[in-house]
């Protein structure tokens, strides 16, 4: 069950965290991991040392370090893994981080650079394996390939202060989603998940308080509880599965329905007015009473 012998994984942001853990995982079922990380000495180290742990237990690994949206880098990357290994087969966009603030106070190099290293970093290593993937499977018939993308919850319930992160993470979605129509005719799967851990990136702030480790007991925040999702995505026995957005952390996989249309509003007598719209809309509001947060809700009009 979940054998990725023989199998060749790429996992960018691989040095700490969760892409250590999923590094780790998938080589513990076998696979040759290929390890990413930014070009600065700590995450270098971090990424050597999560090699030199797989390499202990007697699997393969390498590191190949730079950044996951440059394009040049993740070329490097995906050519590292061919050169090595001969093939790539699973791909995990994970590397990321957060430069939070609210949309008002935030400017455009905090914009900027969290959409470039989610989105873009997705963007960059999805295309060199759609394409591998594609031109493999119209040579040799067919082709092993599995994309694990990473989001966030942030993405659809809202972040307050993380409209840059959010928004990254609400187009990886869009971005997987469509990848994976475009893949499914050759068998290569499409998923995205959106974990929840104590990390680098949550210690701080109000989710070290929420993902802080317990005394004694079950850690349902450490990364390594996410990562046997990673490994059941990119095995052999998920081939079936594409398309989907699964919450994971602790003992819990959430799968997020399908989105799809709510209560619909066709005008009688033609197109809608402002009037008309006001009359189906506005009584259709006032008697729903939707928040827009749990706890905040806009009072009826
Ligand atoms: N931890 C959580 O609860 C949580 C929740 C939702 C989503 N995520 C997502 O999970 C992913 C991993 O986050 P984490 O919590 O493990 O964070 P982390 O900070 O522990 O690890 C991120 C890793 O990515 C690397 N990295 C950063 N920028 C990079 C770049 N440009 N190129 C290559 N590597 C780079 C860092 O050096 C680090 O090793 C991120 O995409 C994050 O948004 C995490």
């Amino acid at each position: 069950m979940g054998d990725l012998s023989g199998k060749v994984a790429i996992v960018t942001g691989a040095g700490r965290g969760l892409g250590r853990e999923e590094a780790l995982q998938l080589a513990r079922q076998g696979a040759r991991v290929v390890i990413n990380d930014i070009d600065r000495n700590d995450a270098r180290d971090a990424a050597e040392d999560t090699a030199e742990e797989i390499r202990g237990f007697g699997a393969e690994a390498l590191t190949c370090y730079g950044d996951c949206a440059d394009t040049n880098d993740a070329n490097a990357l995906f050519k590292a893994a061919l050169d090595a290994y001969g093939d790539v087969n699973i791909m995990v966009n994970n590397a990321g981080f957060c430069r939070d603030q609210t949309i008002f106070n935030m400017d455009d190099e905090q914009f900027d650079t969290v959409v470039k290293v989610h989105l873009r970093g997705h963007f960059v290593n999805m295309r060199n394996a759609s394409g591998y993937w594609r031109g493999k499977a119209k040579q040799e018939g067919s082709v092993y390939g599995r994309m694990i993308s990473t989001s966030s919850e942030a993405a659809i319930f809202g972040s307050a202060g993380q409209p840059n992160y959010a928004a990254a993470k609400a187009g990886i979605i869009a971005m997987s989603m469509g990848a994976a129509q475009l893949l499914m005719k050759y068998g290569v799967t499409c998923n995205v998940i959106m974990p929840r851990a104590r990390t680098d990136m949550t210690n701080s702030g109000i989710t070290a308080e929420m993902f802080a480790a317990p005394e004694q007991g079950f850690d349902a925040f450490h990364p390594a509880n996410v990562a046997p999702l990673v490994g059941y995505l990119a095995s052999p026995e998920a081939g079936h599965i594409s398309g989907e957005v699964m919450v994971v952390w602790g003992n819990q996989v959430d799968v997020l329905e399908r989105p799809r249309f709510g209560p619909r509003f066709n005008h009688a007598d033609g197109t809608w007015s402002v009037e008309a719209l006001h009359e189906s809309l506005s009584s259709h509001f006032n008697a729903e009473h939707r928040p827009v947060l749990d706890g905040f809700s806009v009072p009826p009009q």
